[in-house]
């Protein structure tokens, strides 16, 4: 199809993402996305995308967006034959979990995470070994064989809830330090740690929170509790993507910084043009292999798609499911 009609046709959705993306690169993205559109139509697909994806994304092309949480929500209530996870593998795992008879497709597999990364199956069983008895929280940034031997799973939108649930004195909590220590700060409950690290978010530091406040007087501050517990000791407020998203929406802020991936800042401006963006800009390089071209490629090719051997999946099913009744 010719430019001028792809510019035609995706003109009312420019309109949408016009503060964020300059004019000039609208035609590197309106091709794409009116095929993706018309793919998802003839595929009966639907598009989950993380709050991190970039605007083009995130606004013109997803039928879903939110926090990982959100995401394994709306994955356990679609009716669509075919689901496109615009996120990292493990968020398209989670969602082939939940959706064993529907086709999952990630638009790059090579989308990981530092968190994922950090820690193995033959690690949670020692830390079960180590520690008798304590029940084991898997952050949802771990494989499906790590979650596979975990009692259940949190976000950090619900790891506070998820960890009261379970009415013991003590928890183990993987792989996220960070994430745990935060939890710990806010509860009586004893928390194990495992040494797993965000690359994106371990990156910020109090000194910064400090310049920020110096530079910025009045200045809103939100981390993402994937962040150093000394980050958020010195922030307005930690929570989750969609808590921060929530929390814009709810606070008006005149000015504000969020702490996390540098997307979600334009994601959330879009819809608050009152309010001061500051972008401290920490990208997140596996949530960045996920393109327009490779959401397109993936619904023309149906690859990659998200498989999961069927007696693994039913173990690694049912800490997701656990963590999904805890309300
Ligand atoms: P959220 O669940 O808060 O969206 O976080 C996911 C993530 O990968 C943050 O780095
Ligand atoms: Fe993993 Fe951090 Fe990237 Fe989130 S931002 S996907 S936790 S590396």
């Amino acid at each position: 199809m010719s430019v001028t009609v792809a510019l035609d046709r995706t003109a009312a959705l420019y309109d949408r993402v016009r503060t964020v993306i300059p004019a000039i690169e609208w035609p590197v993205f309106a091709d794409d996305i009116d095929a993706i559109l018309d793919l998802k139509r003839r595929r009966n697909a639907v598009i989950l995308a993380h709050n991190y994806m970039a605007p083009e994304i995130f606004h013109c092309v997803s039928d879903i967006v939110g926090d990982s949480l959100a995401l394994a929500r709306e994955a356990t209530k679609t009716d669509a034959d075919v689901i496109v996870l615009a996120g990292v593998h493990f968020m398209a795992e989670t969602a082939k979990l939940l959706n064993p008879d529907k086709t999952v497709l990630i638009p790059d597999s090579r989308a990981g995470c530092s968190l994922a990364e950090s820690i193995t199956a033959a690690d949670v069983r020692l830390m079960r070994k180590t520690h008798p008895g304590v029940p084991i929280v898997s952050y949802v940034n771990t494989s499906a064989a790590v979650k596979a031997e975990s009692d259940i799973c949190c976000t950090s939108g619900n790891a506070l809830k998820v960890v009261e649930s379970l009415g013991t004195d003590c928890v183990i909590m993987l792989p996220d330090e960070y994430l745990a220590q935060n939890t710990a700060a806010r509860t009586r409950v004893k928390i194990i740690t495992w040494a797993g690290h965000c690359e994106v978010h371990e990156r910020f530091t109090a000194a910064e929170v400090r310049a920020l406040r110096a530079d910025y007087p009045g200045i809103t501050i939100l981390a993402h509790p994937e962040c150093p517990p000394a980050v958020v000791a010195e922030a307005d407020y930690a929570g989750s993507t969609a808590d921060m998203s929530a929390y814009v929406e709810r606070e008006k802020p005149a000015r504000v910084v969020l702490l996390t991936e540098c997307s979600m800042s334009d994601n959330v401006a879009v819809h608050h043009p009152d309010v001061s963006f500051v972008r401290p800009c920490n990208l997140c390089p596996h949530m960045k292999r996920i393109t327009l071209p490779k959401i397109r490629r993936a619904l023309e090719t149906m690859q990659e798609e998200v498989t999961i051997d069927p007696a693994l999946a039913e173990r690694a099913r049912r800490p997701v499911a656990r963590m999904l009744a805890v309300r």
